[in-house]
């Protein structure tokens, strides 16, 4: 088999719901040029040290002209470009900004304070499964919780939810390589709902500006620290950013890891047993089953020789996270799930200046909906094994999880 079968068989609908093998045959070869010109790397030390390594570019202007790679990629048409997609010194400015109200040094204790907000948001979830005996983990759970709290966390008021829920969803669709809608309509849609939502947060940081409360944006749009203020259309990529980046990725990792849970019933029950476990076991799950498989939006500012390959300047390079995390050179068994992995430096949330920066709030998030989920559900179990997927390779996770229980514990 080629390395470039094995790309499409990666992207391809008919595998998502187990990759793992397909990623095994990719690190034969560690850094691959594919037919379409895209370099994969997918040995662990080898992503790592690219993630590192300031001869990558996460800014698509420094791309030269490419056959055109498989997967569409995100942009901010009528945005200023969000500090993902920038390289330094714009990138770390930018971040720098954001990071001072989201945690230390200005805010230290914002996610640890959440703790009983977000508790509060699981168990009135939960209540809404009270006379049912299946949900839909996605729709009744994992989908409204990420959402609520970032709204909650950037200041958008409660009856706006619904808005921002249907700007995500249509944002987060044109990222989708194969759409039941066509390209050009699922692009245009993505456009129209991203220049609603900037006029929105344009509008409601004005608002803040005038009546600031404790929220992020508040604190964005005032907050005068050694680096200055973000500019207004500044803020609005980054609120957009901020949305976008802790949807879908925080939906998969709670889906990804009930599914898990309930595949490995011995685990569901130590967790509800010892919530302590919840810890280390969404490490895990974000090195077994990571909701970011790969990053395919980096290019090679130089010749790079890596692995006996040189990529060359101006090359697209995908790095596949997922086949790092079960890469043997690095994890002991690593095609086992062991939810108290010692030695665990997954590559799930990246690395390097663009190490996701919403972590502790996801981290927070999955422990305690999935301590919280073991703990209610009387004999949960799934419906449909595997579940239905999403199209999407990159931001990998169920469409729909199904779960039959017998009853709701109080
Ligand atoms: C389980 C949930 C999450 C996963 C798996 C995840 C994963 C990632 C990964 C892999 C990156 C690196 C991207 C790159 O190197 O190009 C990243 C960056 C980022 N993430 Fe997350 N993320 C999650 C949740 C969140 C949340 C909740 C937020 C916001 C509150 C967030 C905000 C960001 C931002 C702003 C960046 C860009 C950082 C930078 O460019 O410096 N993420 N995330």
């Amino acid at each position: 088999m080629t390395s470039g079968t094995l790309l499409r068989q990666i992207t391809d609908y008919a595998n998502r719901a187990d990759p793992y093998p397909l990623y095994a045959e990719l690190r034969k070869t560690p850094v691959a040029r594919q037919e379409d010109g895209v370099y994969t790397v997918s040995t662990y030390w080898e992503i790592l040290s690219l993630l590192h390594d300031p001869r990558l570019s996460s800014d698509l202007r420094n791309r030269t002209p490419q056959p055109s790679c498989a997967l569409p990629v995100e942009e901010d048409p009528g945005l200023p470009v969000s500090f993902i997609r920038l390289d330094p010194p714009e990138h770390d400015r930018l971040r720098r900004l954001a990071t001072r109200p989201f945690g230390p040094p200005k805010n230290p204790r914002r996610i640890f304070n959440m703790r009983g907000e977000l508790a509060q948001m699981i168990s009135d979830l939960i209540d809404g499964f009270q006379g049912r005996n299946q949900v839909d983990l996605v729709e009744d759970f994992a989908y409204p919780f990420p959402v609520t709290v970032i709204c909650k966390l950037l200041g958008v008021p409660r009856q706006d939810e619904p808005r921002f829920h249907a700007w995500a969803e249509a944002i987060v669709a044109a990222l989708d390589p194969n759409p039941a809608e066509g390209p050009a309509e699922r692009q245009r849609t993505s456009d129209q709902a991203r220049s609603e939502l900037g006029l929105y947060l344009a509008e409601l940081i004005e608002e803040h500006r005038r009546t600031p409360g404790e929220d992020l944006l508040s604190a964005l749009a005032l907050d005068q620290g050694p680096d200055g203020q973000m500019t207004s259309v500044e803020l609005i990529a980054t609120g957009v950013l901020l949305l976008i980046a802790g949807h879908e990725t925080t939906v998969n990792l709670i889906t990804n890891g009930m599914l898990t849970l309930l595949r490995y019933p011995d685990v569901l029950k130590r967790l509800r047993d010892d919530p302590g476990l919840a810890v280390p076991l969404v490490e895990e799950l974000l090195r077994y089953e990571p909701p970011v498989q790969l990053l395919p939006q980096r290019t090679a500012l130089a010749d790079i020789d890596i692995a006996g390959t040189v990529i060359p300047r101006g090359a697209p390079i995908w790095l596949v996270l997922a086949s790092g995390n079960r890469d043997p050179q690095r994890f002991v068994d690593p095609d086992r799930f062991e939810p108290e992995r010692q030695d665990n430096q997954h590559l799930g949330f990246g690395s390097g200046i663009h190490y996701c920066f919403g972590a502790p709030l996801a981290r927070l998030e999955a422990q305690l909906a999935l301590t919280e989920l073991a703990r209610r559900l009387g004999n949960p179990r799934l419906v449909s094994d595997p579940p239905p997927y999403r199209q999407n390779p990159v931001l990998r996770g169920p469409r729909h999880l199904p779960i039959a229980f017998d009853d709701l514990l109080t």
